[in-house]
């Protein structure tokens, strides 16, 4: 099969399609024939040598793909060979072969084109995770999403709408504001000219959020304290402007505030299947009636990843890259 190699690492142009034997199924595993891949941030880490694969994962790039099962293996009953199928990966999605947990796999919902479906799993399974999950986030509460044009930001914006959350998101920029204003934020900051934590004060008069989604970390963690009012939840799923910091962590007892976070890959095989099972539940149903869908941005063809990866890192993108691989 053709597949991106990374190498040792480095800047985008180390990724090039090379070509290699295609994974097998293990028991309890499906193999899948590549249609689409999504395109992570996690992968960028992952390129520049900042998240490795657990042990027994892929060492190929790509956390989610959609195609169709070639293939199951031992113990599999719940999926035939043929079926158009969304999956979670540990890794190996950019590729046109790969294997994934049949517990980690949806259905592709009905009508739905491969690249749409391709971008559901990472967003969808971490977003649920730490919202719903680790956030306890419920009706009538309020949000607040930093990096809401992000791929996650875009879903917690669908969640938080679905759930029947207010939602404020902070953003780079007034093109990305816009986009998620109409994607159903109730306010967009722009970080860049506002301060968000005192924008949150003058938009809750003062009362502060439930429940922040948060990917900046270090510099944020003091206002992040501040914005929350009393049982408030921080929820971090990632640092990106460092998560070495000092804070007065007072407003943690005085507002008996939760700070927690997760990361998706590490998850055991189990927990991943629980969060498939309410996305099956909770989610799917709305997308198989054309809500909830994702905004994809931008397609490359799977010899052009570096590409998508450069347009990633300059982050003027508005929800989801995805990497066409497979006939569809
Ligand atoms: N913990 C987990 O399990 C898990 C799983 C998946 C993803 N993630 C993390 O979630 C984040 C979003 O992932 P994604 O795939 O949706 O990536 P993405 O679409 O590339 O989003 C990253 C966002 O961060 C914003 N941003 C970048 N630098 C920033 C800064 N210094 N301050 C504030 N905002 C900044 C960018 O928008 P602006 O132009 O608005 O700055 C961009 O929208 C990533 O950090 C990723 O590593 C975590």
């Amino acid at each position: 099969m053709k597949y991106i190699d990374h190498g040792a690492g480095g800047d985008a142009g180390c990724m090039k399609l090379v070509e290699g034997p295609a994974p097998q199924p293990g028991p309890g595993q499906i193999l899948i024939e590549v249609v689409c891949a999504g395109v992570n941030r996690p992968d960028v880490l992952q390129r520049w040598g900042r998240y490795p694969p657990p042990p027994d994962a892929s060492p190929v790039l790509g956390l989610e793909v959609a195609g169709r099962v070639a293939a199951v293996g031992a113990g599999v009953t719940d999926w035939k060979v043929g079926a158009g199928v969304t999956a979670l990966t540990p890794g190996g999605g950019y590729a046109e072969y790969c294997v994934a947990a049949a517990g980690h796999a949806l259905p592709i919902p009905p009508g739905m084109d491969f690249a749409t479906a391709a971008a559901l799993p990472e967003t969808w399974f971490t977003v649920w995770a730490n919202l719903v999950d680790l956030g306890r986030l419920k009706r009538g509460e309020r949000l607040l999403v930093h990096g809401g044009s992000s791929g996650i930001g875009l879903v917690a914006i669908q969640l938080a709408k679905h759930l029947g959350v207010e939602c404020i998101v902070t953003v780079g920029n007034e093109e990305k504001a816009a986009f998620c204003l109409a994607a159903g934020a109730t306010h967009a900051i722009n970080y860049r000219t506002t301060d968000f934590a005192d924008a949150v004060k003058t938009l809750t008069a003062g009362a502060g959020v439930d429940v922040i989604l948060d990917m900046v970390g270090a510099p944020y963690l003091q206002r992040n304290l501040g914005a929350l009012r009393r049982d408030g939840r921080l929820v971090i799923v990632a640092f990106l402007e460092g998560s070495k910091t000092e804070a007065d962590l007072m407003p943690i007892m005085l507002k008996r505030l939760t700070v927690t976070g997760s990361t998706m890959r590490p998850r055991t095989t189990a927990e991943k299947t629980a969060i498939r099972d309410a996305l099956a539940a909770n989610i799917w149903p709305a997308l198989a009636q054309g809500r909830l869908l994702p905004h994809l941005f931008a397609r490359f063809p799977l010899a052009q990843a570096a590409e998508a990866h450069r347009l990633m890192e300059s982050s003027r993108h508005i929800g989801k890259i995805v990497l066409e691989i497979g006939k569809p």
